[in-house]
């Protein structure tokens, strides 16, 4: 009989961690294993960033594509000089205002970080959590560590090591279980490696808020053409992502035309035998869906929920769920942005 191998779990509290605990995580890390920890956006799949062979098992674990680079974690501002050169001025200010926090920079790579890490990039991605598990990690690992988000190549970012579980059970050594994560979206991508910074992926650390420090980009892919005519510069933005099982259908145009939509919608699905779910940010709606999940009222709670809720709805056996779409004004940009990667068609209404 074939045995799976075991995912040890250890819980941990995020605002009193346990450190001896965490020693028990970085061991592993240190012998080349891989470990799922929580972070302040969602939780990631960790391993000793400058160990090809460590790294490796992430990529195999996640069923991700080579040449989709991971995120490298430190806790020391002292690591960007090891992993990084040619880091500007407005680089150094970048970062010392947002971490530790949810960004991820771009940088021009050092010799120190091997190519799998990069997925061949001559650049490399690096970010500062501000989870104190996260932190205490990096510093027993002793080692910068690469994490992409815990989750199978495809499928929505955990927010919950349930999540995790439920994905990478028996692939991956071991997982910190230290609750639901706070910000809920991935960290915000923002490439320094010209003059003018461009971003690559929006997140809590707003487009509003970085272009009160200059002029801010914004990358192809986020310019709301069709993703498949672009050639955007991270090489993740050209994959469809975030996505449930079920397919997820974004309704746009006025709210009340939007209303009058979605409830021809869940008429004709249901005329099709489909299971309709629908993603509310209100909590009184009088839609004859399926199944119905509140989100929350203002976009902080919205992004802290919705990747749970997919998961939610696939476990249910929903066939489509129905989503309005927000306004892509600060964090509403980066939830618009997940919607849309998501989304298995746009509908106006
Ligand atoms: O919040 C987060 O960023 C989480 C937590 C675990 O830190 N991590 C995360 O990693 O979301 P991942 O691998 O799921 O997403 C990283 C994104 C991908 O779209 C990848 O293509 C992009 O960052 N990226 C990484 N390195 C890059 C590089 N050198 N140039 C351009 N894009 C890069
Ligand atoms: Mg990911």
């Amino acid at each position: 009989m074939f045995l799976k191998n075991q995912t040890q779990r250890i819980k941990i509290n995020s605002k009193t961690p346990e450190k001896i605990k965490i020693r028990k995580a970085a061991t592993i890390i240190k012998n080349g294993g891989i470990v799922a920890f929580p972070t302040e956006t969602v939780y990631g799949l960790g391993a000793n960033a400058l160990n090809p062979k460590a790294v490796k098992k992430i990529f195999l674990a996640k069923g991700r594509p080579f040449d989709d680079p991971l995120i490298i974690h430190i806790n020391d501002f002292k690591d960007v000089s090891k992993l990084a050169l040619d880091v500007s001025p407005l680089a150094e200010k970048i970062m010392k205002k947002y971490w530790p926090g949810p960004l991820t920079v771009i940088l021009k790579k050092s010799k120190l970080v091997p190519k799998i890490t990069t997925g061949k990039q001559k650049t490399v991605a690096i970010r500062m959590p501000c989870n104190k598990i996260a932190n205490y990690l990096i510093k027993e690992s002793a080692t910068p560590i690469a994490a992409p988000s815990a989750n199978l190549f495809g499928k929505p970012s955990p927010t919950l090591a349930e999540h995790v579980l439920e994905d990478l059970d028996g692939k991956i050594d071991l997982i910190i279980d230290g609750g639901k994560t706070s910000i809920g979206l991935e960290s915000t991508v923002l490439d320094l490696t010209s003059d003018i910074p461009v971003l690559l992926r929006p997140g809590k650390i707003s487009y509003e808020e970085l272009c009160l420090l200059g002029k801010i980009k914004l990358d192809n892919s986020l310019k709301g053409r069709k993703l498949k005519n672009l050639i955007s510069k991270s090489p993740g933005m050209k994959y469809k992502h975030y996505a449930p099982n079920a397919k997820i259908i974004l309704v746009k145009g006025e709210t009340k035309n939007c209303m009058k939509k979605i409830s021809s919608l869940i008429r004709k699905y249901h005329n099709e035998n489909k299971r309709v779910g629908l993603l509310a940010t209100t909590k009184k709606t009088s839609y004859k869906s399926d199944m119905t999940l509140f989100v929350g009222k203002t976009n902080k709670t919205i992004a802290k929920n919705l990747f749970e809720s997919f998961r939610k709805f696939d476990k249910k056996g929903i066939d489509v769920i129905l989503v309005k779409e927000i306004s892509d004004s600060e964090l509403g940009f980066a939830i618009m942005n997940r919607l849309e990667k998501a989304a298995y068609q746009t509908v106006k209404a």
